[in-house]
C-alpha cells in the first residue's frame, strides 16, 4: 500500500508522449522526417524546463518498437537524427548538468546507432541536476514480459519462491528499476491513448493531453503542463 505523500506542487518525474511530428509537418507541406527534426528542437525547450523547474527526471518516448513498422525512409531518417542528437546536444546537455539514460531493446539498433547511444550515456554520466531517460525502441509489454521471464528463472533457481514475489520484485525487474514511477504523463499532439508506454509504472500518474504538436512545443506549454499538475489532487485510493 501506498503511503499518501504531501502535496507536491512539482512533480518529481515526468514523462512526455512526444506525439504529432509527422503531422506538423503535413500541415506545412513538409515531409514527415521535417518534423523529427524540429521534434528536437521542442526537445531542448522541455529538457531546458524541466531543468528550471526543478523537475528531477524527464523520460521522453522517442520510438516505439511499434515504430520500425514505418516507411523504410522514415526510419533510417530517425536512425539519423538520433546519431546527429547525440553530437549535436551533448555539450548543452553536460553544461546543463543532464545525465542520460536509455529504456528499451537497444540491441535492434544498428552497431553504429548502438555506439552513439552508449557514447551520450558515457559523456553524460555525471550530471546531477536532471536525468534524462529515453524510451527508445521500448514497450512496455516487452518490458513486463522480460520482467516476468527474468523472475521466473529466479524462481526455476530456486533463489526466489513464488509466494515471496511482490509488488517491489517486480518494480526491480523492469528497466525502470533505478528510477521512481512517473507522477506526471504528457501525451502532445490531442492524442488520448498511452501507446504501450510505462503501463505499469502509470498506476497512479496523472495525465495530461495538450493539443499542441510536439514540433510547437515551447517551455512556454512545459511551464503550462506544471501548472496544470499543481492543480491536481492526487488521492491514491483514499478519501
Ligand atoms: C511522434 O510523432 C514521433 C515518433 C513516433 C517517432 P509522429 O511521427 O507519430 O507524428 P504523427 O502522430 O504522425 O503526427
Ligand atoms: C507513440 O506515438 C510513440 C512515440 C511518441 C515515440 P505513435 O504515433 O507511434 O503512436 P500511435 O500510433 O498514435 O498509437
Ligand atoms: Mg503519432
Amino acid at each position: 500500500m501506498r503511503v499518501m505523500s504531501e502535496r507536491q506542487p512539482i512533480p518529481r518525474h515526468v514523462a512526455i508522449i512526444m506525439d504529432g511530428n509527422g503531422r506538423w509537418a503535413k500541415l506545412r507541406g513538409k515531409e514527415r522526417y521535417e518534423g523529427h527534426i524540429q521534434g528536437v528542437a521542442a526537445v531542448r525547450e522541455a529538457v531546458r524546463a524541466a531543468v528550471r523547474n526543478g523537475v528531477e527526471y524527464l523520460t521522453l518516448y522517442a520510438f516505439s518498437t511499434e515504430n520500425w513498422g514505418r516507411p523504410a525512409e522514415e526510419v533510417e531518417a530517425l536512425m539519423s537524427l538520433f546519431c546527429t542528437s547525440v553530437i549535436n546536444e551533448t555539450p548543452s546537455l553536460v553544461e546543463q548538468g543532464v545525465r542520460v539514460k536509455l529504456i528499451g531493446h537497444r540491441s535492434h539498433f544498428s552497431e553504429k546507432v548502438q555506439r552513439y547511444l552508449t557514447e551520450i550515456e558515457e559523456r553524460t554520466a555525471d550530471g546531477g541536476r536532471l536525468t534524462l531517460i529515453l524510451a527508445i525502441d521500448y514497450s512496455s509489454r516487452d518490458e513486463i514480459t522480460d520482467a516476468v521471464r527474468k523472475i521466473a528463472a529466479e524462481v526455476a533457481d530456486g533463489r526466489i519462491g513464488a509466494a515471496e514475489i511482490t509488488e517491489r520484485t517486480i518494480g526491480q525487474a523492469l528497466y525502470t528499476a533505478d528510477y521512481p514511477d512517473p507522477d506526471f504523463i504528457i501525451r502532445t499532439s490531442g492524442e488520448c491513448r498511452l501507446s504501450n508506454f510505462l503501463l505499469w509504472q502509470a498506476s497512479y500518474a496523472e495525465f495530461y493531453f495538450p493539443q499542441v504538436l510536439w514540433p510547437d512545443f515551447t517551455e512556454e506549454d512545459f511551464d503550462k503542463a506544471m501548472e496544470v499538475y499543481a492543480s491536481r489532487e492526487r488521492r491514491y485510493g483514499l478519501i
